[in-house]
């Protein structure tokens, strides 16, 4: 059982005071160090990592021995290049690995520094080499919140509350087969498609007025939502015959979670831009907008920023990278093997607890869902902060996404062992707050 000490309880009161208030989970988690599988807190507590710390620790929490070396390296030799004027090798050199992975005809990286960095730049590009102005986004979306990025994303209310107008954004359903009314999921996946193009662009914004859609392939915050592969298959047919851009944003789904190192593997499907971030970095702030090269370039001036392409983020994101690409094959074979063991015992929480009503993974992207009842489906939304709590009280972290889900994303690297242990200490906050 965990003990929370004064130390830990003060650093909360004073955060309280001092700091903007943001969104915490609701356990008292005041971080201290991590490494591989584990967290630390203040109060000298261990836990299982079932986060990646939102999805960044792909490769094991703090990275490897590898990415810190290449980190503490960088930084006694230049750490900010002023990239945004002058040149340097590492981030060229980072971009091209990068360009390596990413399908043919992409030849153009955008460096920033967080996710909504990435999708600002997105827009900006869509805009500019479609000399379109709107933007379709989804539902449930989450794509960051600064004013462009927020605009498309739409996963509560408390987003948005008070920020808008977000000019020329237009929401559009995306599929969720669990809460369908349909039965089959193709018909869930046509829907969807079939109000885009009948209401939208039929009778709403013209393709001529429509520069791209933007769409996670599997939406994160809104709650792991994974929809039918025809939906993303579809949505790239649409696309290409409206001459609007797809945009994937691959900020949580990207970089070998979902197994591929583009989420968009999975479905067939190459975009024209991609956005990527968090676990890119390893662990340090860093963002990418990849785009195709026929789309053209950006006119000098147009874009930038004074962090892009900040030496050690760079050095980081390298390493981490060529780590990952040595080894993508057995990376690719954990997840698998991994998201076997995961959705295994997320199934049988499914089918034991009442309140578990959903369980869904794509490779590490997994998650169950909390319902007060399998039949009325209601979102049990105080019973997933008891559960995440009392996971806290037995040494594991999760976070929680969409209205009342709980995703279960430890690093790729975790061993099954402590998986196991993890999912024992999940199943049992489940049963001890179902009461059964
Ligand atoms: C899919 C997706 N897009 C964009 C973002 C925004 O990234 P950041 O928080 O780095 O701005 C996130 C963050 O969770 C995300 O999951």
């Amino acid at each position: 059982m965990i003990k929370i000490t004064e130390k830990a309880n003060d650093v909360i009161k004073r955060d309280k005071r001092a700091m903007a208030t943001i969104a915490r989970e609701p356990y008292p988690l005041v971080v201290e160090k991590g490494s591989g599988d584990h967290i630390w807190d203040i109060s000298g507590n261990r836990f299982i990592d079932f986060t990646s710390f939102i999805g960044v620790y792909t490769i094991g929490v703090n990275c490897n021995a590898e990415v810190r070396r290449a980190i503490k390296n960088q930084v006694d030799r230049l750490m900010h290049p002023a990239f945004l004027d002058f040149y340097a090798e590492l981030p060229v050199k980072f971009a091209e690995s990068i360009l390596d992975m990413m399908p043919n005809g992409f030849g153009k990286v955008f460096f920033s520094n967080s996710g909504t960095e990435a999708i600002e730049d997105a827009i900006k590009l869509s805009k500019l080499f479609t000399r379109k102005s709107y933007i379709i986004g989804f539902y449930n979306a989450f794509h960051g919140r600064t004013l462009g990025s927020l605009g498309l994303t739409s996963a509560r209310i408390s987003h948005r509350e008070h920020f808008g107008p977000f000019p020329n954004v237009v929401h559009a359903l995306y599929p969720n087969v669990y809460r369908s009314r349909y039965e089959d999921p193709e018909e869930e996946s046509k829907a969807c498609i079939d109000h885009i193009e009948k209401n939208i662009l039929g009778k709403e914004y013209s393709n001529k007025e429509v520069a791209a859609i933007f769409v996670e392939p599997v939406q994160g915050e809104g709650g792991y939502i994974i929809p039918p592969k025809s939906f993303i298959k579809e949505l790239r047919r649409l696309a290409t015959e409206n001459n609007i851009l797809l945009v994937s944003d691959e900020i949580q789904s990207g970089y070998f979670r979902t197994g591929k190192f583009l989420a968009m593997e999975n479905f067939g499907v190459t975009a024209d831009i991609y956005t990527m971030a968090k676990a890119l970095g390893g662990g340090l702030p860093l963002a990418a907008t990849i785009s195709k090269t026929e789309l053209g370039d950006v006119p000098p001036g147009a874009h930038g920023g004074t962090y892009g392409g900040n030496l050690v983020s760079v050095a980081a994101g390298y390493a981490s990278l060529s780590y990952v690409k040595r080894n993508a094959r057995n990376i690719e074979r954990m997840v698998k093997e991994k998201n076997r063991i995961i959705m295994k015992r997320l199934n049988q929480l499914r089918e034991r607890y009442e309140i578990v009503g959903d369980a869904r993974g794509l490779g590490l992207m997994t998650a169950i869902e909390l319902v007060k009842s399998k039949k009325t489906k209601e979102h049990a939304v105080k019973e997933r902060e008891l559960v995440l709590r009392e996971c806290f009280n037995n040494g594991l972290v999760l976070l929680g996404c969409g209205a009342s889900a709980i995703r279960v994303i430890p690093p790729v690297t975790m061993s099954v062992e402590n998986i196991e242990k993890g999912l024992d200490i999940l199943e049992n906050s489940i049963k001890k707050i179902s009461g059964k």
